[in-house]
């Protein structure tokens, strides 16, 4: 320890220095590797990050402490099947931080105990990508409340076994960020934590190879910013400034904020956008190897401060890019805890539509197991769009094209394919790839949007879907409106900077009024919500679910059946997923090879029956067997 660091903890009881003492002589050897990984004189920034943490070790609060403790004696708490998460915008569930300490019955009846609260932090004013777009890390949103008021609410939440999640945007701040106002008044220090070009060359060399996120309203990855006549990097957004993630001083800022957001009690960091920090000329800019190295060095000043704190790494990359955020190599148990199951959620769009399990079931199963340490987060949709992330190689493999496939999916999600009972709307056409990404919510993607086309079909595909989802492993996410069978938001688009944003539609607000509608019996709120409950509650008792129990896809099946095995010390589970609307068979011969010697379904807690050898499973049936 340094003289510096003994200093800031020189007021602490000597069991606490004792502590901080242990884990940085268990934890020093990740940062400095990650450091060196990263910059020239790896040593400073080493240990800079180490007075971060020291600092932040300091001021963290006496619960937190023992929040840390307990998480410690229990790593694998976010792996055990009693995580259900639940993401909602504090606004649009319960207009305030208090608000929403208000209405957690709803949560804890529907199972939850893992809550993403969508950005928070203040953003710029006007329009802000949802919140992705902050003007100060250190501030709460001024309508939904205060530091202190999230601080409160993340205690109420422990206290009723939530986990509070939040986002940290890494990738970008708002152009009225503090940093990009100092950039833009020429202070040099500010100009180097982003990527100004005083021309197009710089641009234009990396433009060849670099995909285009928005096409539609913001087409490039460059803006020209007025005020400083000089060309800004915004793979998103005009107004988000992309960060120089090379420059240690943007690395240092962001343990800061790390420790901020810990301190208030915040469990789950979500790392927006992460494959895009690093920078390399002729590739496309995402996944760099650097990445990982980045998220080490932030994960481990975390852990030495408030080791209950997780990392959740928000990559929406090709499957074969995806697993190193879970931490492969020597990155291993080093990098982000949770990361989001893109493919999965694809793939069940996928077989819904085609009502074949075949690409999915070759996609899948051919995906890495997951590191012991890590697992997914597993969604049936979330706040942004679907993009059709189907593998070219995958569907070859399947006698498909990636484009044909991509096409159909986008097709039938924008209800323009004959026969199809979806009513998405589609966000971001690509004309140079021809792709068209998807808006909707799960009930207006599964038959149960604003014109009803199929109620009946649309409550069993969104069951089976969940199912799904909850049979994988990680922690199943439910995104607000989904849980009431929300068709949508109808008004999106009226309301201002959201117009051309479509992504609204599936973004609806939950109020009072649906939350006693779930009670009400008959309504599609309630059937929703006490079919996503009930799943919850059965997924919690059974520890074949727990992430340590891998995902087998079975590749022999039957098309139009999707088969998982989870294998676990106390015993078996056997997911049969029939994703078409007509009946499909299972050989029970099977089930007897798998283990299952007495066949129980616990979704519906009945015995199957047999018919000539086979158990025989109605359209879209989700079944558990044990
Ligand atoms: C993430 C968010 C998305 C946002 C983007 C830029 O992908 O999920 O909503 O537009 O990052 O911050």
């Amino acid at each position: 320890m340094t003289p510096e660091v003994r200093d800031i903890l020189a007021g602490m009881p000597a069991h606490r220095r004792e502590t901080f003492e242990l884990r940085l002589e268990q934890w020093w050897p990740d940062l400095h590797d990650a450091v060196t990984a990263l910059y020239d004189g790896p040593d400073a920034v080493a240990a800079n990050l180490v007075a971060i943490a020291a600092q932040g070790f300091a001021e963290r609060s006496d619960d937190l402490h023992r929040l840390d403790e307990r998480r410690l004696l229990q790593p694998d708490w976010f792996q055990r099947p009693n995580m259900f998460g639940y993401a909602c915008y504090v606004d649009r569930y319960g207009t305030t931080l208090e608000g929403v300490g208000e209405r957690l019955d709803h949560l804890v009846d529907l199972g939850v105990t893992y809550l993403h609260m969508m950005p928070l932090l203040t953003p710029r004013e006007g329009d802000n990508d949802g919140g992705y777009a902050v003007k100060d890390f250190y501030s709460v949103r001024p309508d939904l409340g205060t530091n202190e008021d999230l601080r409160n609410l993340a205690t109420t939440l422990r206290a009723r076994g939530i986990s509070p999640v939040v986002d940290l945007v890494l990738n970008h701040v708002a152009r009225e960020h503090e940093w990009a106002e100092k950039a833009r008044g020429g202070d040099e220090r500010y100009r180097s934590y982003f990527h100004i070009y005083p021309d197009r060359e710089t641009p234009d060399s990396f433009e060849r190879t670099l995909p285009e996120v928005f096409p539609d309203f913001a087409p490039g990855s460059f803006t020209l910013d007025t005020e400083l006549d000089e060309w800004v990097w915004t793979t998103f957004n005009a107004w988000q400034w992309d960060l120089n993630w090379s420059n240690p001083a943007v690395l240092e800022e962001f343990a800061g904020i790390v420790m901020h957001l810990a301190n208030l009690g915040i469990e789950v960091l979500r790392l927006d956008a992460i494959a895009f920090l690093w920078k390399r000329l002729g590739t496309n800019c995402q996944n760099q190897p650097e990445v990982h190295a980045i998220t080490q060095a932030l994960r481990t000043t975390c852990r030495l401060a408030a080791p209950a704190t997780l990392f959740k790494a928000e990559a929406i990359v090709g499957p074969r890019d995806l697993m190193p955020y879970l931490g492969l190599g020597r990155h291993t148990g080093r990098v982000s805890d949770i990361a989001y199951h893109n493919s999965l959620m694809v793939h069940i769009w996928s077989m819904l539509a085609s009502g074949s399990s075949e690409l999915a079931v070759h996609a899948l199963a051919s995906l890495p197991p997951t590191p012991p340490s890590g697992t997914w987060v597993t969604y049936v949709r979330c706040h942004d769009d679907i993009g059709w992330a189907i593998d070219d190689g995958d569907a070859a493999a399947r006698g498909v094209t990636g484009a044909g496939h991509r096409h159909f999916l986008a097709d039938w999600y924008s209800g323009d394919f004959d026969g199809s009972w979806a009513e998405g709307l589609v966000f971001q056409y690509n004309p140079d790839t021809g792709d068209r990404r998807i808006s909707g919510t799960s009930a207006a993607l599964s038959g149960l949007g604003p014109s009803r086309k199929d109620a009946d079909g649309a409550f069993a595909r969104m069951f089976l879907a969940h199912a799904i989802v909850a049979a994988w492993g990680g922690i199943p996410v439910v995104w607000s409106g989904d849980e009431i069978a929300s068709p949508g938001d109808p008004n999106w688009a009226s309301e201002p900077g959201h117009e051309n944003d479509n992504r609204w539609v599936h973004r609806p607000r939950v109020t009072d009024e649906d939350r006693a509608r779930r009670l009400q019996q008959g309504t599609d709120a309630q059937r929703a919500f006490d079919g996503i409950a009930h799943i919850a509650r059965v997924r919690r008792g059974l520890p074949m679910l727990h992430s340590e129990a891998p995902v087998q896809v079975l590749t022999d099946t039957e098309d139009g059946l999707l088969v998982l095995v989870r294998r676990h010390p106390s015993g078996t589970l056997v997911g049969v997923f029939n994703v078409t609307s007509e009946h499909r068979a299972f050989p029970y011969d099977r089930l007897l090879e798998l283990g299952l010697t007495d066949p129980h379904e616990v979704l519906s807690g009945h015995s199957v029956v047999l018919h000539d050898g086979r158990v025989w499973l109605p359209p879209y049936a989700a079944w558990w067997m044990v």
